[in-house]
């Protein structure tokens, strides 16, 4: 089936929404912590973190406009700290709830039964059932022209991961510490690692 601009253009909005959300291939599925300025906690579900880079260690999230009212966005601007929790195979139903429109100051975490965790000199909560959780301060905020979306910026300060999921270079085997993907805007799936590769180097044998 091929579909064009005017086909994509003509779909309802709700299944043009999941239609194109399905297009990035599977994505990073991760529960953003926050708090407002008087101490309400908030979590909501993300799947659009994106790596920016490691040194600054930067990650990205896009936002919704402005319009949609997202506490998540506006309690990033106001306190400038935030964490990133990766959703695991055993609450990522509870993870998907937090996605629910509940009422400014409503917690998520009580809504939907996760537990918030605080590190010391870090502000925003963290999820204690996530098993690697990254600790953020926001360095850029840009809302795009085309189509008022925010560019979420923050720089990693602090990162929690099981220690025997470190590999000997660094990487970290997400998969074994649980983390699962999302696909679209409402289907989860657990990994099953297909192997490494070496360094890919022209002419070097594949
Ligand atoms: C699987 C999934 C992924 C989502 N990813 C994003 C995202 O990357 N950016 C975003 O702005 N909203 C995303 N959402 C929607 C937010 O979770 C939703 O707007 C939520 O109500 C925001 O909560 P808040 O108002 O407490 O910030 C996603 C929802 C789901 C179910």
């Amino acid at each position: 089936m091929i579909l064009n601009s005017d086909d994509l253009g003509s779909m309802e909005r709700r299944y043009r929404a999941a239609f194109v959300n399905s297009l990035s291939g599977f994505k990073a599925a991760n529960l953003v912590g926050t708090r407002d300025a008087t101490g309400n906690c908030n979590l909501a579900i993300m799947s659009s973190a994106v790596h920016l880079g490691s040194h600054p260690p930067l990650l990205a999230l896009v936002m919704r406009p402005d319009d949609a009212g997202q506490h998540t966005l506006a309690n990033i601007l106001d306190s400038g700290v935030y964490s990133l929790n990766h959703v695991g195979e055993t609450f990522f139903a509870a993870a998907h709830q937090t996605a629910a429109r509940y009422p400014r100051g409503t917690s998520e975490f009580n809504e939907v039964g996760l537990t918030p965790l605080f590190e010391a000199g870090f502000p925003a909560p963290f999820v204690a059932e996530s098993s690697i959780r990254i600790g953020l301060e926001l360095r850029e905020h840009q809302k795009l022209a085309i189509n008022g979306t925010n560019l979420v910026i923050g720089e990693i300060v602090l990162v929690a991961v099981p220690g025997d999921s470190i590999h000997a270079d660094g990487s970290v085997d997400i998969a074994a510490a649980g983390t699962i993907t999302v696909s679209g805007l409402d289907s989860y799936h657990r990994v099953q690692a297909l192997g490494r590769q070496p360094y890919a180097k022209p002419g070097a044998g594949w």
